[in-house]
């Protein structure tokens, strides 16, 4: 192998986080309201979740409202409110017939009791699964789960269940709502924004990070496909040399 070409990984990701952005201004496009967009948001959602399974994917993570999203206008938070009831009640079945094991990460008890229910209860039926394990992001802000992490750490501090001197990263990464997974290897957002919008902010610190303009509803197959494609090609040197990786590949 030259020594100077970079070596590209040549793998498919284990775990692929998404920030699917750009669903209101897709509905604008179409001269509809943006609640149209979103749900024309989980159609593409869907097929990702597919293609995801038959790319060999592990996990899968889903940004589908943030901290930041509760200032938007009511109705809109009502829409999508009842959007996540409603999805969460019509897919459960064939998430768990797929083999997909979900959990819900964000700060829940903010959310309609209905919609925590149906939480719990799918998390408990599909704890078997392992085809997939399909994470959705709602209520969910990388700092408020770096807090909620702090405020864990800090009780058992407190309670003499944990030692100050014994904090570290893994002890913090245990107490992430990501705890027990990979981080992600591959970021995608779409809708054009080059921003990380208080998503995964600590598990994010290695993840190669794919931009495009295109807006959620029209993320398809080939678009995820160009995703991983993009993935494949890149080196991944966690703070190392490529001559380094070199040897270590030989
Ligand atoms: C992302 O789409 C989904 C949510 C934040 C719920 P947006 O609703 O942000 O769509 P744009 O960015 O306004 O087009
Ligand atoms: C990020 O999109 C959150 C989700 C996709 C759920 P936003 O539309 O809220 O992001 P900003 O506000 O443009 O950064
Ligand atoms: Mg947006």
């Amino acid at each position: 192998m030259s020594k100077s070409a970079a070596k590209p990984n040549g793998q498919t990701p284990r775990h692929i986080a998404i920030i699917m952005d750009g669903n209101g201004r897709w509905a604008a496009a179409h001269g509809r309201a943006r609640h149209a967009g979103h749900r024309a948001g989980v159609k593409a959602a869907r097929a990702v979740v597919e293609a995801s399974i038959e790319a060999g994917v592990d996990v899968l993570t889903l940004f589908a409202f943030s901290s930041e999203n509760w200032s938007r206008p009511t109705d809109e938070v009502n829409g999508l409110m009842r959007l996540f009831i409603e999805v969460l009640q019509r897919e459960m079945d064939a998430l768990h017939d797929n083999g997909i094991r979900l959990r819900f990460v964000g700060a829940r008890d903010q959310l309609p009791t209905i919609l925590q229910k149906r939480m719990a209860d799918a998390e408990a039926r599909t704890a078997g699964n392992s085809r997939l394990t399909l994470v959705v992001a709602i209520a969910y802000g990388g700092r408020w789960d770096v807090l909620q992490a702090m405020r864990r750490i800090a009780a058992k501090i407190e309670a003499g269940e944990l030692n100050a001197g014994e904090l570290d990263e893994g002890v913090i990464a245990r107490h992430l709502s990501l705890a027990g997974l990979p981080a992600p290897d591959l970021l995608i957002r779409t809708g054009g924004e080059y921003r990380v919008s208080n998503f995964l902010l600590w598990d994010l610190a290695y993840t190669e990070v794919f931009f495009c303009p295109t807006l959620w509803p029209d993320f398809d197959l080939a678009q995820l496909q160009a995703a991983l494609a993009f993935f494949a090609r890149r080196q991944r040197r966690f703070g190392r040399t490529a001559e380094q990786l070199e040897v270590i590949a030989d």
